[in-house]
């Protein structure tokens, strides 16, 4: 490959001169670093092998070996996909042969001294193929693997340990697939409802996100894989997602999307975080000293690098000096920033030698904390992985996470004595939707349906062949047909004779674009209204939150959201009852867009590629969701937090006290209904002067078996009981007395008590 090809010759021209300036320097630093204590079996010329040493002391070692231009190697990636479209600078990219085919990236590693090469891998539900044209179909390609279902379903099951189950098995197919760097992690709150990329992150709230998201990557990162968190940050739509400018003060920030990402970061340690394409406060995310320098590596202390969007690099020396450590995807950018001209740019000091050691040891550190070193990726050796097992943790968080948001006169679960049951739509006979664009996880042996979209990226529209028909067959006396939906009359007259109707509505959303409006797409609205009756169940599966003009008409509603390799199976098993409901919403559905902040998307799609249209996230500020609906006293259609089971709870005997630096709340949760169910118990507090009447404080999702009661314990983390001030990088407690509410939706509050918190100021990690 053209670009390739010179940038290695570039390379070995230059590693000479390099290596006389790094002997310089080492004579003239005076302090050697202290001694390790070395093990007898680590190779005496690669002392950083010292499984013993940290993280840092290793990268250390090794740093010294390294010539500049090495360490400015692996900074520098390429897609690893070939691509015909690129327009600039080179037409026709060819990816290097090393890389894995239709991959997301790749980063040369350095053979002389054991770094590996750095494979990437898309995303956050599974190992992803980017688009793999007809022609280059092979039986590997692209790769069948087992897909969770979409982030904010997994966001629904409100349950860290399936969050970490499910990021364990991607991340463990991620290495058998010979990859050890994953682009998951994705978890930009949800500012606009549209957002086509809505299904791959956590909701809305920080905490909620921040907690799921930050699992996930633990679970991926098990495997000595590591995680992105991504995308670094307020990169919450689509439309105009390279130009706009999203404004937002420091203080909001840190209160919301940077508060998400905070949390995330303590709670998974991710080795990588991805900035994104927007620009935030006039900079472009890549290149905002504010988000990279100050808020990630200096305040948060992030040891690990900073990864360019695909695309998102925009220059050499302000993104090096800003904190960008790694410019992505090669050729997606107009230039090579980091590549020839990052070498000028430190030759000639705009770029300090000491930035370069940084940008490197960044990477590097990251490497041995996550185990790349020590735990090598073997190859493909995607033969030997456990699909049915990977299928069942998929499947468990599909079930954890899918919400029974209406059910009158317990139609659901589906009545034994049914002699019919009709379904209508969305493909239920053969499979589960899936969310389009760089994430898509490709289901083994194809998609059931063949692609509708049929317009290349963000396609093709992906169906996993988990039936939720036959999953209902399996398990009923009762008749099942079906029928597609498309002749609306005949579907409403077969849904007159049935004893039951479950009819699908079905959103497919993708990167690169956002809905234009909350509606179900092509007429579906007005099949299920056709089909509508007190016996009728609707099953949704959409990329977030969607408006239902049919409501008061049907029995029972259910968000399935994209359920994921056996999303067919989960469905027909919370329908049938064998396994009880206990997803909640983590994100508001409101009634109808002009209840958002934003009723019109910013940003117009037909503006020159070097315009960059203001968005403003200061209209709602730290507000999201839940608290801009509490704030403005609105009623959305289904509220933050809400989910039925098909047993009812009690939660009472709430108390609250001071704790520490924080707040604990106890309280018990009673099953008070006939079957073994999980409730997920909700606190939420409230101050003066927050952006918002309430915030989510904490949660726990408690499994009580029939007449039996639980007592739960939490702790609400002082930051959420704080605000924050940006002058002086604090987060400060008001004396006073603060409500403290028992909650199982952000609208159902069960009891509420009254607790004194004395005055504190936390540093800017909450400590
Ligand atoms: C997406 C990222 C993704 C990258 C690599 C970009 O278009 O925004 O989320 O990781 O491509 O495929």
């Amino acid at each position: 490959p053209a670009a390739f090809g010179q940038r290695l010759l570039a390379t070995t021209a230059l590693i000479g001169a390099f290596a006389l300036t790094t002997a310089a320097h080492a004579q003239t630093t005076n302090a050697p670093p202290p001694a390790p204590t070395v093990r007898t079996d680590v190779p005496a010329d690669r002392p950083w092998m010292d499984t013993n040493l940290s993280a840092e002391a290793r990268a250390d070692l090794i740093l010294k070996e390294m010539t500049l231009a090495e360490k400015l190697d692996l900074t520098f990636g390429y897609f690893s996909t070939d691509q015909q479209w690129q327009q600039t600078p080179i037409k026709n990219y060819v990816y290097p042969k090393e890389g894995r085919p239709f991959s997301a990236g790749f980063v040369p590693g350095i053979p002389r001294l054991g770094i590996p090469n750095q494979w990437q891998t898309d995303a956050g539900v599974g190992v992803a193929t980017q688009t793999v044209p007809e022609a280059a179909r092979t039986a590997d390609l692209p790769r069948g693997r087992t897909a969770l279902p979409s982030g904010i379903n997994t966001a629904a099951t409100w349950n860290p340990e399936v969050a970490e189950a499910g990021g364990a098995m991607i991340g463990n197919e991620a290495f058998l697939s010979g990859f050890n760097v994953q682009l998951a992690g994705g978890m930009n709150l949800l500012r606009e409802a549209r957002n086509g990329r809505n299904f791959e992150y956590g909701g809305e709230d920080p905490l909620l996100s921040g907690i799921i998201t930050g699992h996930e990557i633990k679970g991926i990162q098990s495997n000595h894989v590591i995680s992105t968190m991504k995308h670094y940050a307020f990169n919450g739509q689509e439309t105009n997602r390279n130009q706009m400018d999203h404004h937002i003060e420091d203080k909001a920030a840190r209160e919301s999307d940077l508060l998400a990402f905070q949390i995330a970061y303590e709670t998974g340690n991710p080795g990588s975080v991805m900035c994104s394409y927007n620009r935030v406060n006039g900079f472009y995310a890549c290149e905002s000293d504010w988000l990279l320098n100050q808020v990630l590596k200096t305040d948060w202390g992030f040891k690990g690098y900073v990864m360019s969007d695909w695309g998102a690099t925009h220059s050499t020396t302000q993104a090096a000096n800003q904190g960008l450590d790694q410019q992505s995807g090669w050729a997606f950018d107009r230039s090579p920033y980091f590549a020839g001209a990052l070498r000028e740019a430190v030759n000639n000091g705009y770029v300090s030698e000491a930035r370069a050691n940084d940008m490197a040891k960044r990477i590097l550190w990251a490497m041995f904390e996550v185990g790349l070193f020590d735990h090598p990726v073997n190859g493909d050796q995607a033969t030997t992985i456990d699909y049915v097992k990977n299928g069942k943790i998929s499947q468990t968080d599909a079930e954890e996470g899918m919400v029974l948001l209406k059910n009158t006169a317990g139609l659901l679960p589906l009545s034994k004595t049914a002699k019919s049951i009709l379904i209508v739509g969305a493909h239920a006979d053969v499979g589960v939707l899936s969310g389009g664009g760089s994430s898509q996880v490709y289901p083994k042996g194809g998609s059931p349906v063949p692609d509708e979209f049929g317009k290349g990226f963000p396609g093709p529209k992906t169906w996993y062949p988990s039936s939720p028909m036959k999953g209902i067959q399996a398990r009923t006396q009762a008749t099942v047909t079906y029928l597609d939906g498309k002749d609306i009359k005949a579907a409403a007259a077969a849904a007159k004779k049935a004893d039951v109707v479950v009819v699908f509505g079905e959103q497919w959303t993708g990167e690169g674009f956002d809905m234009p409006d909350l509606n179900l797409p092509n007429n579906q609205d007005a099949l299920i209204s056709a089909v509508a009756s007190k016996k009728t169940v609707v099953v949704l599966q959409t990329g977030g939150p969607v408006v239902m003009p049919w409501l008061s008409k049907v029995g029972a509603v259910v968000e399935a959201w994209y359920p994921g390799s056996n999303g067919g199976e989960a469905i027909a098993r919370v329908l049938t009852g064998e396994v009880n409901p206990s997803g909640h919403l983590p994100a508001t559905f409101p009634a109808s867009l002009d209840q958002t902040p934003r009723p019109v998307i910013e940003g117009d799609p037909k503006l020159d590629a070097d315009s960059h249209p203001m968005g403003n996230y200061n209209i709602e500020g730290a507000a999201i969701g839940y608290k801009w609906f509490d704030k403005k006293g609105l009623k959305p259609l289904f509220p933050f937090g809400h989910g039925l089971s098909y047993t009812t709870f009690a939660l009472s005997d709430l108390t609250a006290a001071a704790d520490g630096k924080g707040l604990k709340a106890s309280f018990a949760v009673k099953n008070t209904g006939a079957v073994s169910g999980k409730e997920v118990a909700q606190v939420y507090v409230a101050g003066n002067g927050w952006e918002a009447p309430k915030r989510l404080g904490a949660f726990k999702k408690v499994e009580v078996a029939p007449g039996e009661s639980q007592s739960v314990s939490v702790t609400v983390d002082p930051r959420l009981l704080a605000t924050y001030d940006s002058a002086s990088k604090t987060w400060n407690i008001a004396a006073g007395d603060y409500k403290v509410m028992l909650a199982t939706s952000a609208a159902d509050i069960a009891q509420t008590v009254t607790v004194h918190l004395d005055a504190q100021t936390l540093d800017v990690k909450g400590k």
